[in-house]
């Protein structure tokens, strides 16, 4: 109901908004001073850029295509986010072959990550859907504060203002420093949209995990869509509805699809985000699918 009360608290690090209760200081402390070992992979997004996904193709790929593990384990566990509270019980230094998980922007992780060969995967989305991913969020989970109407949260995701701050800092801050980071792989959601297969392959290839075909099969099976919303250490569904309401908007929303924007956005809204979108992206090379 409109009396529910949120579990929002606003805490500010940085200048960039986080939910407190999931993000402490102590715990962005912790995921700001983090010691990476060359063995980690870590997993980069602006939120609602395919994350999970991520998180689901890099613990089948490490496998070898078996699926005990992602169907045993939360993915939170097995890919933890280095900026949450509980991260520290998950991780232990002693772990090799480590999935992390992150949605921190480059700025601030980029003193840990100096020197490091760890493995950085960033997985970007084409920001309008991106955007309407983000603002359905909002409706299902909890923990953030209310987004109110699409055009109001349109303006402060164009702001920057949301959690997580700007979109476009996060993915020029991330693509153009790239150079500086030892192994670092860009893959697009549109991409793995379009041809999963060839993107199992490039990151089979990236994290030195080859694949024979059937391990890569299985490995593509399991990271589909339909198996994924099916899948409760993946879809979200163990955690209590207080926090996560299903009933709202379901996490695996939209059966992966390309372009679900032009159901959201007005005409206007469209005309305004591609003005900003190219005064903002003129210092980036990068290129977005927008439509199927
Ligand atoms: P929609 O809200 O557009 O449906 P994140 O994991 O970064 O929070 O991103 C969530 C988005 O990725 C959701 O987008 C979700 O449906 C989509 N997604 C998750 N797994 C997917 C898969 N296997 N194929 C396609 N889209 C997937």
């Amino acid at each position: 109901s409109a009396n529910m009360a949120r579990l929002e608290v606003t805490e500010t690090f940085h200048g960039i908004t986080f939910p407190g209760h999931l993000h402490t200081q102590d715990s962005l402390h912790y995921a700001t001073h983090f010691k990476f070992q060359d063995t980690d992979t870590l997993i980069v997004t602006y939120p609602k850029s395919g994350t999970t996904w991520m998180q689901e193709i890099v613990t089948v790929m490490s496998c070898k295509g078996d699926t005990v593990r992602a169907q045993t384990q939360p993915n939170w566990n097995r890919a933890p986010w280095l900026e949450q509270y509980y991260c520290p019980d998950v991780l232990n230094a002693s772990q090799e072959n480590r999935i992390l998980t992150t949605h921190l922007p480059y700025n601030l992780l980029a003193a840990a990550l100096s020197g490091s060969k760890a493995k950085v995967i960033y997985v970007a989305r084409n920001p309008k859907d991106v955007a309407v991913s983000y603002y359905y969020f909002h409706k299902m989970a909890k923990f953030l504060p209310e987004s109110g109407t699409f055009s109001e949260f349109l303006s402060a995701f164009l702001e920057g203002t949301v959690h997580y701050g700007s979109w476009f800092d996060h993915v020029k801050g991330w693509t153009n420093n790239a150079r500086n980071i030892h192994n670092f792989l860009y893959v697009t959601y549109e991409e793995m949209s379009r041809t999963l297969r060839a993107s199992l392959e490039r990151v089979s290839e990236f994290l030195q995990c080859p694949l024979v075909e059937e391990e890569l099969t299985s490995t593509l099976k399991s990271c589909s869509f339909s198996s994924m919303k099916k899948n409760c250490m993946v879809n979200y569904s163990l955690i209590p509805q207080e926090i996560m309401d299903h009933r709202k908007s379901k996490f695996m929303r939209k059966a992966g699809k390309i372009g679900d924007w032009v159901n959201t956005f007005s005409e206007e809204q469209s005309c305004t985000f591609d003005a900003i979108y190219t005064s903002r992206m003129a210092d980036s090379s990068l290129t977005f699918v927008w439509c199927n």
